[in-house]
């Protein structure tokens, strides 16, 4: 059952019916101001972090669900009738109802009594603010005596405190209502400089800024008591719950329509020029107020929404691509690439499923991420490399995340993941190919516990490789130090405690538990750098990381192989995890994925078993399991992963972060139907018919798909922010379409699904444009047409800035 439509014409989802599974969400701003949005006008914005920066209130776990917003009523003057056109949180009954989710921007419409209401919501490109632009126009016969209603619930900044800090933070809210412009500004008295502001273009016939005025005494948001009363109490907040609430009335005659524009934005003034008249404390808002009066007009507004969508036709026309499938096309053309964006932006600190306020930046998850974003904002992706890199320590280990606002890093979550390093090799490696800009390498970029050193760049990524050779163990396998890529396999742990953070908990030492995956990854790692330090003069050490590869990969093929599929690990007491020894838990996703795309066991078939045994014990039509059999008790030598019941997270869902590993294993072993097969079990767009099951957006990868163990199975849930969002990128342009950038020039090189004649493409890659055109050769690709002349190989060299080069494949005499 679907719950609406993709519109790709528009790059939109159309929601028809408010009540969706779950409230499903959009993201309005990528930059610094950013905010979520669901289909029925919930979410929270905030400026740069969701914890320390949060403007407004959102009520995670509430009752009922998706509580907090950006809300809206109206009201029949007349009748005294008055209902939120986005349906919440007043939830009438409505005679018509749409939600569009677009990129950056969403629009919800509704009708009631003949009055039509459509509000556009949105960021425009380099401000700090978010416009509401609300049209509403009288549909009826006579004429309509209409008031609006809006409300915001502010929240006292540290989004933390602000859940928690009551004794104190009831006695601290302070606003000011100026020229129908309503300013929080709390703590503003003392050590912070940024105010929150919140207008309307109308004249104000009142106003509210003490929430428990605006909705009287033991009354929710489905009922304020302003509203019901029509009249504003004009109330000034002094502590409590400071508000937002602008009340605005106008007639409308049949016909016709208004436009009533509301901006909620973020301002800092500089700390000399905080007050007006200086020595007051009154906000001084000579800076603030000619931005609020340009924004409030129509058409400013009209000239950045067109902004908006230009700069995303802009960064989408990287690569387009024109499949025989449409969930492929939409996926590759609009949603994937969206979802990567967002996720970059925002790490894994604000969804439905984040509170935005335990995870900022993750290193490894950033380091992801980048590898799905590099290509839409190559100087975005360069400065995260270098803020992430600066979170790196001296030994080579890395600070497991950083507060976006303050980018110092912290071990709130943990730390020792001995994973993280060698996800920057790739970040940068994806980073290098993309872009050829190789000068980043010689940026100097200190270590977080030592600051006054200050090596260059390309030392953080030899010293993220050394960092796994100097941290062996017995077998010579990566120790796996608190966890690796699976943050639920705490091998050093023993927690018996109840409550106990598996995460920031150590019991024992960790010098024999050690990674299978971590070695697949360094194989990686280690393979990526060599060509890297090559072209940078530095060929002993390529050769020493080349040789390095080759004897983890023997180790690999020694130790880590099971017989018929890769291990996973040793536990502390040296047993193997993820053995056909053990009756649960006797293969994991991970190391399949990896070990295959690091090369090991490509020649000697051990790849291709190991594949095939994916095939056979994980694979389910709703996506690969991250292990088999599911665990159905704790094990204190395993930690979190057997934490959970069998068939979420990390003990068998479907990940589907790892799912894409194997799509990229197996376009290397040249099986497109194989791969392209794995592809669209979880690709959203696939599933959205089955709404109902999968529950999620339709439009975004959700992290985990319940797997086979779970009473739900198919039920999606933490959608959005997921490195599956880059990593089903890659997969399906990079290895299944097989368009790759390398360092010296664009590689075509696809694995298709036997059934498909082709596919074309158009590729922006350093600065000129490929126009690709593949006839499905069926089998792998050994010559490429280039403006008509043929090349070996699958490389197209790169072509000067501004060329526009064709290539076709695959056509006669091809193959
Ligand atoms: C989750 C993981 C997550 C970890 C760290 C676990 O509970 O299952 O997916 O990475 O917590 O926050
Ligand atoms: C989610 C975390 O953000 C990511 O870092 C981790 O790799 C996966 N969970 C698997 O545990």
């Amino acid at each position: 059952m679907r719950y609406g439509y993709f519109d790709d014409e528009h790059r939109e989802y159309v929601i028809t019916r408010p009540d969706t599974p779950l409230p499903w969400l959009n993201y309005l701003g990528t930059d610094a101001y950013v905010g979520i949005i669901s289909n029925t006008a919930g979410g929270y914005s905030c400026y740069r972090d969701a914890r320390l920066r949060r403007l407004t209130r959102y009520r995670y776990n509430g009752v009922p669900a998706d509580s907090g917003g950006r809300y809206l009523y109206l009201r029949d003057n007349r009748s005294g009738e008055y209902w939120s056109p986005s349906w919440q949180p007043t939830r009438g009954d409505l005679d018509s109802y749409e939600c569009r989710h677009g990129l950056s921007y969403t629009r919800i419409s509704s009708a009631r009594l003949g009055v039509r209401a459509e509000t556009l919501y949105f960021v425009p490109p380099g401000e700090t603010l978010e416009v509401w632009r609300l049209r509403v126009r009288n549909e009826r016969g006579g004429p309509a005596d209409l008031s609006v209603f809006s409300s915001v619930e502010f929240c006292l900044w540290d989004a933390q405190d602000d859940a928690t800090n009551f004794q104190r933070n009831y006695s601290t809210g302070e606003v000011e209502v100026d020229g129908g412009v309503i300013y929080h500004k709390t703590e503003y008295r003392e050590r912070r400089d940024h105010f929150a502001y919140f207008a309307c273009s109308e004249p104000l016939t009142g106003f509210d800024t003490q929430r428990e005025e605006f909705l009287g005494p033991y009354r929710g948001w489905d009922r304020p008591l302003a509203v019901e009363r029509g009249e504003s109490a004009n109330s000034v907040a002094h502590g409590w719950a400071p508000h937002g609430s602008h009340h605005v009335r106008f007639l409308l005659a049949p016909g016709e329509t208004k436009e009533v524009i509301f901006l909620l934005g973020y301002w800092e003034n500089p700390r000399e020029a905080k007050f007006d008249p200086p020595g007051s404390q009154i906000l001084n808002k000579a800076l603030v107020r000619p931005v609020i009066d340009r924004w409030l007009r129509p058409e400013t507004v009209a000239e950045g929404f067109r902004q908006l969508r230009e700069s995303w036709s802009s960064r989408l026309s990287v690569l387009q691509v024109g499949t025989p499938d449409q969930d492929t096309n939409r996926m590759v053309n609009i949603w994937n690439p969206y979802q990567c964006m967002v996720t970059f932006a925002m790490s894994r600190s604000v969804s439905l499923f984040e509170s935005g306020i335990s995870r900022g930046i993750g290193f490894r998850d950033s380091c992801q991420d980048l590898l799905g974003f590099v290509q839409l904002a190559p100087g975005r992706a360069r400065a995260r490399i270098l803020d992430l890199a600066a979170t790196q320590l001296a030994s080579g280990g890395a600070y497991h995340q950083y507060q976006p606002l303050t980018k110092t890093g912290n071990d709130a979550i943990g730390s020792g993941f001995n994973d993280d390093p060698l996800w920057l090799v790739l970040g940068v490696a994806a980073y290098l190919k993309e872009t050829g800009d190789e000068a980043i390498l010689d940026e100097p970029v200190p270590y977080a516990d030592a600051a006054d050193v200050r090596p260059p760049l390309q030392e953080h990524l030899e010293r993220s490789l050394r960092y796994t050779l100097d941290r062996l163990g017995p077998h010579q396998l990566p120790l796996i130090g608190r966890a690796d890529w699976n943050d639920c396999l705490n091998l050093n742990c023993f927690s018996a405690e109840p409550g106990q953070s598996f995460q920031t908990t150590e019991n024992v030492a960790g010098d024999t538990a050690e990674s299978v995956f971590i070695g697949g990854l360094f194989v990686l790692a280690a393979r990526e750098y060599a060509p890297i330090a090559e072209r940078r003069g530095r060929a002993a050490e390529a050769r020493c990381y080349r040789a390095e590869a080759e004897k983890m990969a023997a180790v690999i093929a020694e130790h880590g192989w099971d017989g018929a599929w890769f291990r996973r690990a040793y536990d502390h007491s040296g047993r193997a995890v993820g053995s056909a020894a053990d009756d649960e838990g006797q293969i994991f996703i991970e190391p399949q994925g990896i070990c295959v795309m690091s090369g090991v066991g490509i020649d000697d078939g051990m790849a291709v078993r190991a594949l095939d045994s994916v095939r056979e014990r994980l694979a389910t039509s709703h996506g690969i399991l991250l292990l088999q059999p599911a665990y159905t008790s704790y094990h204190l030598e395993l930690g979190e992963i057997s934490s959970y019941p069998p068939g979420y997270k990390e003990n068998g869902s479907v990940f589907c972060h790892t799912n894409p590993w194997v799509m990229i294993a197996e376009a290397m072993a040249g099986r497109g139907d194989a791969a392209f097969g794995y592809y669209q079990r979880i690709n959203p767009s696939v599933r959205e018919e089955i709404s109902e099951v999968h529950r999620c957006e339709p439009y975004v990868y959700a992290q985990m798909i319940a797997g086979r163990d779970a009473p739900a199975q198919g039920e999606a849930k933490n959608s959005w922010l997921t490195g599956t969002a880059a990593w089903n990128l890659v997969a399906i342009t990079q290895w299944i379409l097989g368009i790759r950038a390398e360092l010296d020039g664009l590689r075509v090189d696809p694995v298709l699904p036997a059934a498909w004649p082709g596919f074309t493409a158009t590729r922006r890659f350093r600065g000129a444009t490929y126009q690709i055109s593949v006839r499905n050769p069926g089998t792998r690709l050994t010559h490429l047409e280039v403006d008509g002349r043929r090349i070996e190989g699958t490389l197209v060299p790169l072509a000067p800035p501004g060329a526009t080069v064709h290539v076709t494949a695959g056509g006669q005499g091809q193959g």
